[in-house]
């Protein structure tokens, strides 16, 4: 079960839903001799998504559209995904990519990477490719670091740099049933995130291992253990995410986290009735504010 699931295909074109992802826990292990870091991170989709639809088109060329200007050039990950698949396999196929966002760029939900597979698995099924797995993983992993979590999405541990991936039975604490998300009026770079990070802030996998062991028991985790790495210096360079925390915490969120290097931060709740009276606070003080939920592999 995979994003494929979501995938509507006639002969000319192809719709995909491309969903965004929080992290519940991220723990830098240390830098790599490649300048990447290792990471182990439970990470989960979420319902929050964008929408790509994908036609052929005589002209032998991606093409993309984007109802985010600043997106449409050939860096855009739909647009790489797109054309790496058509290296892969020779073609030359004319596509156009219509990609609807409303998952927020640069926020550290993953947008980019699961337009990046959600192109990857909807070109796989609409032109019926033979392409083995461990192909595909390579593709995705050589566009980012989170595209291969996103070719199956759900709830999942992932290790290496992000790409090695591995599906955690679904299951999902009813006081995270509601997820607020709040986006703060700022873009940040993953890689200045992890190029500041200093090596105090490392850790030893243990909240992840900790998360992943109480979430297969169906246990809540402890909130001490969804740890992320990143927090603390995201924190220290960047003000604003400071007053959103504080404002989510004073308008009745139990906890905030980051979500990957932000500056997205989430806050779980139970209730929905608690999750709207916190949200339009949020609102009324001018935040951009999601209200979302975890969604299972079978419904991603
Ligand atoms: O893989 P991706 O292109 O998404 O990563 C963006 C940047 O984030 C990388 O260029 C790198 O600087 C940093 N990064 C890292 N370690 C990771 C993932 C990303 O240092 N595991």
């Amino acid at each position: 079960m995979n994003h494929a699931q979501q995938v509507h295909i006639s002969r000319d074109m192809c719709f995909v839903q491309a969903h965004a992802k929080i992290n519940l826990t991220l723990d830098v292990l240390g830098r790599r001799t490649d300048g990447y870091h290792e990471l182990a991170t439970v990470m989960q989709t979420i319902d929050l998504h964008d929408t790509l639809c994908l036609t052929a088109t005589n002209e032998h060329k991606v093409q993309l559209i984007c109802s985010q200007p600043e997106l449409c050039n050939a860096e855009n990950l739909a647009a790489r995904a797109a054309q790496a698949m058509r290296q892969h396999i020779g073609s030359t196929l004319g596509l156009k990519i219509e990609l609807y966002k409303r998952i927020p760029m640069a926020a550290g939900l993953g947008g980019g990477s699961s337009n990046a597979a959600a192109v990857l698995l909807a070109l796989q099924r609409w032109w019926q490719l033979d392409i083995s797995q461990v192909d595909l993983l390579n593709m995705a992993a050589s566009l980012g670091s989170d595209v291969p979590f996103f070719l199956t999405g759900g709830l999942a541990l992932c290790e290496g740099r992000g790409e090695r991936v591995t599906p955690l039975n679904p299951y999902w604490p009813q006081s995270m049933r509601w997820l607020l998300l709040l986006k703060p009026a700022i873009s940040i770079s993953t890689a200045a995130v992890f190029r500041q990070l200093p090596v105090s802030d490392y850790t030893d996998g243990s909240h992840s291992r900790a998360v992943c062991d109480a979430l297969q028991a169906r246990r809540e985790p402890r909130i001490d253990d969804l740890h992320n790495s990143l927090e603390r210096s995201v924190l220290q360079y960047y003000p604003e995410v400071v007053q959103a925390r504080e404002d989510m915490l004073r308008a009745g969120a139990p906890y905030v986290r980051l979500s990957g290097s932000g500056p997205t931060l989430f806050a779980p709740f139970s209730e929905l009735e608690h999750a709207l009276h916190v949200q339009h606070q949020l609102q009324n003080l001018g935040y951009e504010v999601y209200l979302s939920h975890a969604l299972s592999t079978s419904q991603v």
